[in-house]
């Protein structure tokens, strides 16, 4: 994997027309392209074909989380027109619905398990019922999302070193809330750089605002595929 194929570039942007200029200036750095529920609510699948076309692979972020017969159809209609690489649905939905997931994507696209939205504090948590510390039902979620099939997980990346020291080498792990040093942090919480990311065990990095609001936004993305390969000491 080199470190375009590293660099997911988050599309937050409300139309196809916002979205396919990005696609078009920066899919010379970027290997894959996220298309979120807002993007896709807008645009549907005929978005996402065109993305393709236009040379990115897609990272379909819909976090699917309904009943596995239910999950299972959605995830086959998403992946009928081609060009997903990655399709996430939310692990909260458990094994059968994973597995139907998993079942219905076959060899079309990778499913990446959501573990604990990061927006979710620990008292958030409590309030929905979940048991603290949430590190736990992280890596927990994780290990269920892999043993189901799941190509890997989508967690932030100061969660990333006790998922992989849980599902070991092989799975991915895809991480948001990534800031370049010195780059606005937005609503981000918790961010690491891509470097930190990387050493802590992240395959890919999803980045949105600190390319998107760049003043050039290819020397941003460029900057970013650097300081990971950087990170992986030239392995790439
Ligand atoms: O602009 P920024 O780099 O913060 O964008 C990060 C992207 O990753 C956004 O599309 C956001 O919705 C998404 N994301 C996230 N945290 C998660 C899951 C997805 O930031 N836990």
């Amino acid at each position: 994997m080199d470190s375009r194929d590293r660099l997911v570039f988050a599309l937050d942007v409300p139309d196809g027309h916002a979205a396919l200029r990005l696609v078009r200036l920066l899919a010379g750095e970027v290997g894959t392209f996220k298309v979120g529920l807002e993007l896709f609510c807008a645009e549907g699948p005929a978005l996402v074909r065109e993305v393709s076309q236009r040379g990115g692979a897609v990272f379909l972020d819909l976090k699917l989380h309904d009943i596995p017969a239910t999950v299972g159809r959605a995830v086959s209609r998403a992946l009928a027109g081609g060009g997903v690489r990655w399709l996430t649905v939310h692990t909260g939905g458990g094994r059968q619905m994973l597995e139907a997931a998993v079942r219905e994507a076959g060899t079309g696209a990778g499913i990446l398990g959501v573990t604990v939205l990061t927006s979710l504090n620990e008292a958030g948590a409590v309030e929905a019922g979940l048991s603290p510390p949430l590190g736990n039902l992280v890596v927990r979620r994780a290990a269920l999302a892999v043993d189901c099939g799941c190509a890997g997980v989508v967690a932030s990346p100061q969660e990333a070193g006790a998922i992989r020291r849980v599902v070991g080498p092989g799975p991915l792990i895809v991480t948001p809330g990534i800031r370049p040093p010195g780059a606005a942090a937005g609503d981000q919480q918790r961010t690491s750089t891509p470097a930190e990311a990387i050493a802590a065990g992240a395959d890919v990095v999803v980045v949105g605002r600190p390319i998107r609001d760049a003043s050039d936004p290819v020397a941003a993305a460029r900057g970013i595929r650097s300081a990971i390969e950087e990170a992986l000491g030239g392995a790439v």
